[in-house]
Formats: structure tokens, C-alpha cells, sequence
């Protein structure tokens, strides 16, 4: 079977799917790559490396692929080039991006969502969610050092004695305790808060403290997903976040609920109050934003305080982003292929959680569900 792994086309992407040490390793499973000429130049990475690990650089991978490996969803350009009767792994965003599902079902292309790759212990090894927020959630910390004028660490010098930073994660899934260690190595106070009960012993074994509020077990589902909290909470919460903004440095925030907008945390009057020179890195600006001035995509200045809403973090740590999606993929490459064929084991946890079109139907019940609810 011959892998085609593009150039990624979305604007500022530099990361790319599979590297060549993932090659090496995938060609001893019988799967053959073909690489876009330049795909891996974002991540430092060149053709030569490429062909040196037994792929063929080519212009066009989208002709003479079965299975195309890419991370952002396909253009509709890109889309009309996929070969009917194909596979495709990708990200997808299946629950809004309605249309591209229809169409990957009416091309009937086989299409695996990387973002529904279920959230298992046996599946970790190929969570691009993880593996990438990860990413994020250290880089929101170097982009916040660097918005502030102000050090992160106490110094003392003799020019004078420097207080430390103080920082607030909102929000504490794997970017947020990620950002919570960042913060601590760079010598920030960190202090966080998340719904869900189960964080706060994670955000004390870190060392930061967690700000104080009520809990119910209620707030975090089976998976280990927070729900979506009444007003009531939000309103309480808010409260709490106000009196933290009012004193902190840095937010970060992360705050998700799984499927739907991200939910608005901080409010106009809540930024206001904050020090001049403050700054917020709103990691949910992809889903809207946690703050209601967040311009997603943009960095903009309220009152003194830099709102960072930028996109895909993860791409601007493109090496070690693409090695961690990389080994993701490659993962669910064997899980997906046998003897270097696609196999359609439907009793497979991983196969049956991502698969979203096959043989022209959508064939995941969430993602079915959504579209056909939006009719
Ligand atoms: P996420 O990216 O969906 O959400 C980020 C965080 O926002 C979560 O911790 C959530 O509780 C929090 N949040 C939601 N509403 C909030 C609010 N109003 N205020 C403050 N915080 C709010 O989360 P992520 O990083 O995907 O992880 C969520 C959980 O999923 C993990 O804690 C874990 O239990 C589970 N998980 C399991 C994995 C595995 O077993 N392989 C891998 C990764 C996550």
C-alpha cells in the first residue's frame, strides 16, 4: 500500500504528519511513503532525509496514494484530489465541519479522525489531542514570559530584589498541567483552577495551589471529561477568577468542553481590573475563546492588558510537535494496516472510535448524530 504524506497547506502550518525515523520503521511493515517535495522544510526536516529513509519525494502525492496521512483537515481543493474509494487519516473537526464529512461519505473515502481516537490507556500512544496540547500548553508559557515585562522567577541581584511572576492556569487537562510545570520551571507562583475534582490533587502535586471553590463530582463524566456547568457555577466561578485577575501576571487559559463552544470565562470588566502589562493566552481561542475580547487568530491590547488568541501553538515548536504527532500516527498506521494492507476490524476499540466514513455512509454514531440533528 503507498502512503502520500502533503505539504500542509493551512496557512502558518510548518508541522508535518510522519517523519523519517517513522518511515524506517512503518517500511518493515510493508507500507511504501511518498512525500511531497518540501513537506517537511516547516520542521527543519529535508527530502534528502526523506529519500535517505526510503521514501520517494514527489509533486503531486494526492495520484498515486491509497491512504493519504495528513494533520489539517483538507481543503476543497485538496478534497476534490483525493481518489475516490480511498483512505484518508487527518484531523477532521467532524462535528462542525458538516460538509467535508459529507463529502469524504459521497467520495466514499475511508476517513480516520485523529481527533476521535478514543481516550484510553491502551490508546494514549496515539492521542495527537494529548500529544499536541502538550505542546501548547508549554509554549503558551514562553509566549506569556514574553508578552510581560516582567521576569517570571524571583532574582535577587545587586540591583535589587525581583518578586516572582505569578501566573493562573484556567483550566487544567494535559495543556494546563503542562503549563502549570512550565511556569514552575521558569520560577512563576502558579496557582489554577479546573471543575473537575480529580485536578486538584494534580495541580498540588505539581506544587501550585488551587484556588478554592465548591466541587461536585458531577462536573467530570465517565471519560474523564469536565460537563457543561449551569450558570449558577459559572456565575460563582467568574467571582473567583475576578479576584485572581485582579492580582496575577499571566492567565492561561485552556478551559474545553468536549464538542461544544468553549465556555466564556473572563469577561470585559474582569480584563479592566487586571495590572497594566498583563497578559492572557487564550488557548480555546480555536473554540471561540475563554475571554469575550479574544480575537481568535490575533494578538490584541484592552486597557493595557495583550490578549494573545494566536491558532495552532503547536506549530510554532514544529520539531518536536511533528516527532510527537509522527509517533502518534505511526501508531495507528500498525493498529489500522496488516501486512501492509487497511484492515476492517469493526470489534477494534480504535478503529470502531475513528472511523468516521466508509463504503459511502457515515459511520460514526456521534458525528451522524450532530450532522443529521443540523438539518
Ligand atoms: P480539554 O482540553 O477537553 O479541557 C481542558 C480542561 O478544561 C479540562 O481539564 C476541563 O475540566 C476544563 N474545564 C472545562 N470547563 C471548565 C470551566 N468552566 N472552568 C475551568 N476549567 C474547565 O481536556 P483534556 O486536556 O483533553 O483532558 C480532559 C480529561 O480527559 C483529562 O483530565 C483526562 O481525564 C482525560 N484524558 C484521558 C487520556 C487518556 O486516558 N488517554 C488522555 C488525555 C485526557
Amino acid at each position: 500500500m503507498i502512503i502520500g504524506i502533503p505539504k500542509e497547506s493551512l496557512i502558518g502550518e510548518t508541522r508535518i504528519a510522519v517523519l523519517p525515523d517513522e518511515i524506517k520503521r512503518l517500511s518493515s511493515e510493508n507500507l511504501t511513503f511518498i512525500i511531497e517535495t518540501g513537506a517537511g522544510t516547516g520542521s527543519f526536516i529535508s527530502d534528502e532525509e526523506y529519500s535517505n529513509a526510503g521514501a520517494e519525494i514527489v509533486h503531486d502525492v494526492y495520484s498515486g496514494s491509497d491512504l493519504i496521512v495528513r494533520i489539517n483537515p483538507p481543503s476543497n481543493e485538496e478534497l476534490s484530489k483525493l481518489k475516490d474509494g480511498t483512505f484518508l487519516v487527518s484531523l477532521l473537526t467532524p462535528f462542525t465541519n458538516h460538509d467535508l464529512i459529507k463529502q469524504l461519505a459521497v467520495k466514499k473515502i475511508s476517513s480516520y479522525c485523529l481527533e476521535l481516537i478514543p481516550r484510553s490507556t491502551y490508546a494514549q500512544s496515539m492521542d495527537v489531542l494529548s500529544s499536541q496540547a502538550t505542546v501548547a500548553g508549554y509554549r503558551a508559557v514562553l509566549n506569556a514570559a514574553s508578552h510581560m515585562g516582567k521576569f517570571f522567577p524571583m532574582l535577587m541581584t545587586p540591583a535589587g530584589t525581583i518578586k516572582p511572576a505569578t501566573v493562573l492556569i484556567i483550566g487544567v487537562g494535559v495543556a494546563g498541567l503542562q503549563a502549570i510545570a512550565t511556569a514552575s520551571r521558569l520560577g512563576a507562583k502558579v496557582e489554577a483552577f479546573d471543575v473537575r475534582p480529580a485536578a486538584r490533587e494534580q495541580v498540588e502535586s505539581l506544587g501550585a495551589k488551587f484556588l478554592y471553590m465548591d466541587l461536585d463530582d458531577a462536573a467530570e463524566t465517565d471519560s474523564g471529561y469536565a460537563v457543561e456547568m449551569n450558570e449558577e457555577f459559572i456565575r460563582k466561578e467568574m467571582e473567583l477568577l475576578h479576584d485572581a485577575a485582579k492580582r496575577v501576571d499571566a492567565i492561561i487559559t485552556t478551559a474545553l468542553i468536549f464538542g461544544k463552544k468553549a465556555p466564556i470565562l473572563i469577561k470585559d470588566y474582569m480584563v479592566n481590573d487586571m495590572q497594566p502589562g498583563s497578559c492572557i493566552i487564550d488557548l480555546a481561542a480555536e473554540n471561540g475563546g475563554n475571554c469575550d475580547l479574544t480575537k481568535p487568530g490575533e494578538i490584541i491590547h484592552h486597557n493595557g492588558v495583550t490578549i494573545d488568541g494566536r491558532l495552532n501553538l503547536p506549530a510554532q515548536i514544529p520539531y518536536h510537535a511533528s516527532q510527537m504527532l509522527s509517533k502518534n500516527i505511526s501508531k495507528l498506521l500498525t493498529e489500522i494496516t496488516e501486512e501492509g494492507k487497511i484492515k476492517f476490524d469493526m470489534e477494534n476499540e480504535i478503529i470502531k472510535g475513528c472511523l468516521v466514513t466508509h463504503e459511502g455512509n457515515i459511520v460514526h454514531e456521534m458525528t451522524k448524530n450532530i450532522i443529521e440533528g443540523a438539518k
